[in-house]
């Protein structure tokens, strides 16, 4: 990926004005929706390969090409590592090894979802990452991010430690802002410069001179 990307731009300056109705109305929802044939199918997958592997599950939600999940799968193999993205394209792209690791499995399905299903099937997350997820920059698009979006809860009820990242400073604003209103404690916004990018939007990113976020936020005990 080369370094001519173009930061976010948005018509929205700061935080959403409507993002604390948006994000109390959905905590006090149950979202339910059908799921779609591949996710569940995908879903079933995953639940058969965990089977009788009594370890700590990783998720990398929106995982892209995989490039992050099998870092990460590398850097825990004491865990399980589902890489999950909704564009067959993106996952059918060499992730620059020839097999993946024993500990990871990558999954197309969407994960609006598949968080559904996995909430369901009472699964603890001990790590969840969403790395550089579609930011939504519009104004009129606001309740696309995840935060403000009615999956918000679902997400928050997976548990473990969630790492997001982005290069949209409002995004990491908002995402932190309402993990505390759902009275998620203490969790962290920072800017921050990777030695060794994780990702290949990551990369991207980097070599466009862009600034970075991430918000950390332990969701609770595993
Ligand atoms: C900006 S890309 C980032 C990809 C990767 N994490 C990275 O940093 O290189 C956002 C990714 O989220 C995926 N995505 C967006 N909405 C999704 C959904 N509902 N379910 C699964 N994947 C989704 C897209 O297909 C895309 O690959």
């Amino acid at each position: 990926m080369s370094g001519d990307s173009k930061p976010v731009e948005s018509n929205q300056e700061g935080i959403h004005p409507d993002l604390e109705w948006a994000v109390r109305r959905h905590l006090a929802h149950e979202y339910l929706k059908p799921q779609a044939p591949h996710t569940l199918e995908a879903f079933q997958l995953a639940t058969a390969w965990i089977a009788g592997r009594d370890l700590p599950l990783i998720l990398d939600s929106g995982c892209g090409v995989g490039e992050s999940s099998c870092k990460i799968a590398l850097e825990n193999s004491d865990c399980l590592v589902i890489g999950i993205d909704k564009s067959a394209m993106r996952l059918s792209k060499n992730q620059g090894v020839s097999a993946l690791p024993p500990n990871l499995l990558l999954l197309r399905a969407d994960v609006v979802d598949f968080w559904i299903l996995a909430v369901c099937a009472q699964w603890k997350l001990q790590h969840h990452f969403l790395l550089y997820p579609n930011p939504w920059p519009k104004s009129r698009h606001f309740m696309r991010r995840w935060h403000a979006h009615p999956i918000f809860p679902t997400l928050l009820a997976l548990g473990g430690k969630l790492e997001l990242r982005t290069n949209w400073k409002t995004y990491a604003q908002e995402f932190a802002q309402s993990l505390f209103w759902a009275d998620v404690k203490n969790p962290i916004c920072t800017e921050f410069e990777p030695l060794d990018p994780l990702t290949p939007f990551e990369r991207k990113y980097l070599a466009s001179s862009h600034r970075l976020w991430k918000v950390e936020a332990n969701l609770r005990p595993v």
